[in-house]
């Protein structure tokens, strides 16, 4: 293969919640590494030493402002490897949605030069690192194996790990010549403890699998709390229980089950089946949590020209990303009801929240959203809340709650706030 002297070790394309804290990690581990983005605001800000979006152990590294985010890719050129964590997200039908790798693969088409790896790190529909393949191959002179070099190299973090995970996680190594195979796991050396190769499709569905492991893994859970809610039973209580010394399998926390990776990626393998199959189940069990919130606490309590308040709305405890949560969902819900009013407090979510589904929603602060609420539903378990409760708790004891991230502590999903006092006054 021909070799080329390159000013950068690697060029990250796409520099979101997977490519900038990959990038900023290769800083730190010494590589030289570059990105390019799209997006004006993420890199300005990137570009003036702050992080765009929360994750945590990365403000001193983005500050030192050694990775510098490019808006075009002609940077490809001057880089030897190309690390690609644009988005997959799925069409509003059962399909994956390729329009961002294809037009990654446009702008840096020119840019490819003899040597270089081409890396994929999206997660993909399985098949898609050949199309990549068939692609560069049709479109530039490039030939894989040849003059050039690809692998699939899958992101598995977990949002707001994404410092620890990438130096503890094995990476698994798709490629399909022993020069691609060579490239990428010496790349990925420099952060990774374990490298595991394979070849594309087999890399592909580890990672598709992963998810959607966890993702039926939540919405059994879920299944579960309503199994029990019918026979009277106490989720929490059973779950303690189960999981006590039990060797075998341990049940999940109920909860609104969603966020971009794991509400999307059972999507690209069902886009493959025409049949309904368990994952399909999962999708509806998770998706259903926010009405059966809703219905539940209707039976209890009128939501109808009450004041309410919606606690959290990013898809999971203290990040500020709401991709997919399944808050706006709960919100529409509630709104189905005519509440008076509906109060949206999230501390890690900017105001107004900009919602694309739900346009630009009000952010109270969290005592502005409590002051006069009459019904609340927890839509995040972000880590304060348990003491927000409380706080609720001495204000409004009779004001009624859908908790069913536990976040009261009380083992109950819904319940009025005064539990939680006489809760504590138990224990003390
Ligand atoms: N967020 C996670 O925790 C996570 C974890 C594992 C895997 N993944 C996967 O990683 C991929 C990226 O996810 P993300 O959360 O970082 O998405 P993201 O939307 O935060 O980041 C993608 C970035 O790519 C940029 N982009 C799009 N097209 C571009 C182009 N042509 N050139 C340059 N930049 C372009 C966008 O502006 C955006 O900043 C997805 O496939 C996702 O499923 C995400």
């Amino acid at each position: 293969m021909t070799g080329t002297a390159f000013e950068f070790d690697v060029c990250i394309l796409g520099t979101g919640r997977v490519g900038l804290p990959l990038g900023l990690s290769f800083v730190e581990a010494g590589v030289n590494a570059v990105g390019v983005d799209l997006d004006a605001q993420l890199r300005d800000a990137v570009n003036a030493g702050r992080m765009p979006f929360h994750e945590p152990g990365y403000d001193d590294l983005v500050a030192s402002r050694r990775f510098v985010v490019h808006g075009t890719p002609e940077v490809c050129a001057r880089s030897r490897a190309l690390v690609i964590t644009v988005g997959t997200p799925l069409h509003n039908h059962i399909e994956t949605d390729l329009s961002q790798i294809q037009r990654v693969l446009e702008g840096l088409g020119p840019y490819l030069r003899p040597g270089q790896l081409v890396c994929l790190r999206s997660t993909v529909a399985p098949g898609t690192t050949h199309f990549v393949r068939r692609w560069i191959e049709r479109n530039t002179e490039r030939r894989v194996g040849q003059d050039l070099l690809l692998a699939f190299c899958p992101e598995r973090i977990a949002e707001g790990k994404a410092y620890e995970e990438l130096h503890s996680l094995p990476q698994i190594v798709g490629a399909e010549d022993d020069a691609s195979r060579d490239a990428a796991v010496a790349l990925f050396s420099r952060l990774a403890p374990e490298l595991m190769p394979t070849n594309y499709v087999t890399a592909e569905l580890v990672k598709l699998f992963n998810n959607i492991a966890r993702y039926v893994h939540f919405a059994l859970a879920n299944q579960f709390a309503l199994v029990a809610d019918t026979f009277g039973a106490n989720i929490y209580e059973i779950r303690r229980l189960a999981n006590h010394k039990y060797p075998r399998n341990t049940l999940a926390m109920p909860g609104l089950t969603a966020g971009t990776c794991l509400r999307k990626d059972f999507g690209m393998i069902n886009e493959w089946s025409p049949y309904p199959d368990m994952l399909l189940s999962a999708w509806k069990m998770n998706e259903y949590i926010p009405a059966f919130l809703v219905e539940h606490l209707r039976k209890r309590t009128s939501i109808h020209g009450r004041r309410v308040a919606l606690l959290g709305y990013s898809f999971k405890a203290d990040t500020d990303d709401i991709r997919d949560s399944l808050a706006p969902k709960l919100y529409r819900y509630i709104e189905r009801q005519l509440p008076l009013d509906i109060f949206v407090t999230d501390h890690h979510l900017p105001d107004p929240i900009p919602d694309p589904a739900n346009g630009k929603v009000k952010n109270w602060s969290v005592e502005e959203a409590l002051a006069q609420a009459e019904c609340v539903f927890v839509a995040t378990n972000h880590s304060n809340y348990g003491e927000v409760l409380r706080n609720l708790a001495r204000r409004s004891p009779g004001a009624w709650i859908a908790d069913i991230w536990n976040c009261g502590g009380i083992d109950q999903i819904f319940y009025q706030a005064g539990a939680l006092v006489a809760a504590d006054r138990e224990v003390n």
